[in-house]
């Protein structure tokens, strides 16, 4: 059974405290994934003074990462469906004392992205959203000439075995993540909604980096698109 959207929030409210130490967890089995969030920033080819979007940016564990691309003059927009979860990104922010980061709790399926930002991200959040495509829709509506919507996502590898599936589903039970998800695919979006996008497979297909970069000015934002 899936997730709805009023137990994803009650479950990662439940998470939200200990989120990052459960994520660092999956280096037991090999899952690099600081060097994925590296990657995935790297792929936004962010300039210092940009604006860059997170989509579910949680806990705000890229936001270190996207502060030394984009710089104090730069501004970061997380935004995130779970108070708790963003309660802990503020926490990060004040620490921190970044005066550039700004955070939003908003589904992220009705947020509307501000006008000409050069960078959207989203790492281990997209596929959790039964309306990505739409995001990423919107997304690409919204980028400058250029900007990058840089996905980094787990999914079902080509060809696995049932069993080893379900096993992958049982490990990431406690981020929401269910069966139908492997139903879910943004990257096909990302070649929906960008002329330039490539695809890289990582830890042996189990995840992914997708990047769509806009190759022209935005269009504006039709009445009645879904
Ligand atoms: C697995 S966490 C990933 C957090 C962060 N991006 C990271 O890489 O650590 C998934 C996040 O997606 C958020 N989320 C789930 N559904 C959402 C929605 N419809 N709109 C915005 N955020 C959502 C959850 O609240 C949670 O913070």
């Amino acid at each position: 059974m899936g997730f709805n959207q009023e137990a994803f929030i009650q479950l990662y409210r439940r998470r939200a405290k200990n989120y990052n130490f459960t994520a660092n967890l999956y280096y037991l089995i090999g899952f690099r994934e600081y060097a994925y969030r590296q990657m995935a920033v790297n792929e936004l080819h962010l300039k210092p003074g940009q604006t860059v979007v997170e989509v579910g940016c949680g806990t705000g564990l890229n936001f270190s990462l996207l502060q030394r691309e984009v710089g104090p003059t730069g501004k970061i927009i997380g935004i995130d469906l779970t108070d708790a979860m963003l309660e802990q990104a503020h926490q990060r922010v004040r620490k921190e004392r970044w005066v550039n980061v700004e955070l939003v709790q908003t589904d992220a399926a009705a947020y509307q992205f501000p006008q000409l930002i050069n960078g959207i991200l989203s790492t281990f959040a997209i596929t959790l959203i039964p309306e990505y495509d739409r995001i990423i829709k919107h997304g690409a509506e919204a980028l400058a000439q250029k900007g990058r919507f840089v996905i980094l996502d787990i999914k079902r590898p080509d060809n696995l075995p049932y069993w080893l599936f379900r096993l992958g589903v049982i490990i990431t039970k406690p981020f929401g993540v269910s069966v139908e998800m492997a139903e879910r695919h943004p990257w096909e979006a990302m070649q929906k909604y960008f002329r330039a996008t490539s695809h890289t497979k990582l830890f042996g297909g189990f995840a992914y980096l997708s990047v769509g970069e806009a190759q022209t000015q935005p269009r504006n934002f039709q009445k009645g698109h879904n």
